[in-house]
């Protein structure tokens, strides 16, 4: 038995990367994970891995920039497992390259999908875990947004929105019955570059992923220790890079 064991953890874009290694670490710990993203079949066939190998996992269908389907997630969780206590809000996109390619869309869809779509998902945990007495929302954000470096301005200023309101809800939400976790990934060796268009921008980070990057497993033990703490405990902010990132 873990602390994790029997906790009902919901998680956005779990088809790849830190979604599907936080998908895999807290069922082989005893969870029963509701995995979201786009890609159904990448999805369908984690949750039956998970399954295969004695966990308990199951696939909904979920685009963060629709309200509508973060309280899909939300209700499936609850009808198939009795409750939520962790949502992981770890789908995200970026669209990096100098501002001054004014890739307006890009701006966009960033903010669709790594803001909107964490408040989507707080829209629709929230209430449950305020009907439960208890819940847990954790978030990946960004070295991105501590470090602030050239081509990465509007992807680290959507991870800081999301800190900033994630800061200002733990403020609001002071009688114990929500815990606030934002995860401050920095080079992670996932599929993120391929939501970046600008060919060279995309090459660059590429190179420094192969040359520095830490699996995305280290991210998942990351967010496995906020969530195994007492309820009592809250793990605000957890900042994992590669020990020899600048
Ligand atoms: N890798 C890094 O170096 C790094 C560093 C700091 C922070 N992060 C953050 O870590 C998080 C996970 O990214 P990753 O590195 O693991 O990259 P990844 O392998 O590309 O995973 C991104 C996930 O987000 C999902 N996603 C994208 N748009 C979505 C949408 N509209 N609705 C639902 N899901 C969506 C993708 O699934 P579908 O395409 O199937 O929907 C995928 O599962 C992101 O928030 C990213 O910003 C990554």
């Amino acid at each position: 038995m873990t602390a994790i064991s029997g906790k009902v953890v919901a998680i956005t874009g779990a088809s790849s990367g830190i979604g599907e290694a936080t998908a895999r670490l807290l069922a082989e710990r005893g969870a029963a994970v509701v995995l979201g993203a786009r890609r159904t079949e990448r999805l369908d066939e984690l949750a039956q891995d998970i399954r295969d190998r004695g966990g308990r996992a199951i696939a909904c269908a979920t685009d963060v920039a629709r309200p509508e389907d973060l309280e899909r997630l939300v209700d499936r969780a609850v009808a198939e497992f009795g409750r939520l206590d962790v949502l992981v809000s770890n789908a995200g996109i970026a669209k990096i390259g100098p501002m001054a390619d004014l890739d307006v869309e890009g701006w966009s869809a960033m903010i669709d999908v790594n803001l909107r779509g964490v408040l989507h998902g707080i829209a629709a945990a929230l209430p449950v875990f305020r009907r439960q007495g208890r819940g847990h929302l954790v978030t990946t954000v960004s070295t991105s947004g501590l470090k602030i470096v050239p081509t990465q301005a509007v992807y680290a200023a959507t991870k800081n929105a999301v800190r900033t309101f994630l800061e200002g809800l733990r403020q609001e939400s002071t009688d114990g019955v929500l815990r606030t976790t934002a995860v401050s990934p920095g080079f992670v060796r996932t599929e993120l570059t391929d939501s970046m268009d600008n060919a060279h921008v995309r090459e660059q980070i590429r190179r420094t992923m192969d040359e520095l990057a830490i699996a995305p497993e280290a991210v998942a033990r990351a967010i496995a220790f906020a969530i195994e703490q007492p309820h009592d405990v809250e793990i605000g902010e957890i900042t994992i890079r590669p020990t020899v990132q600048g």
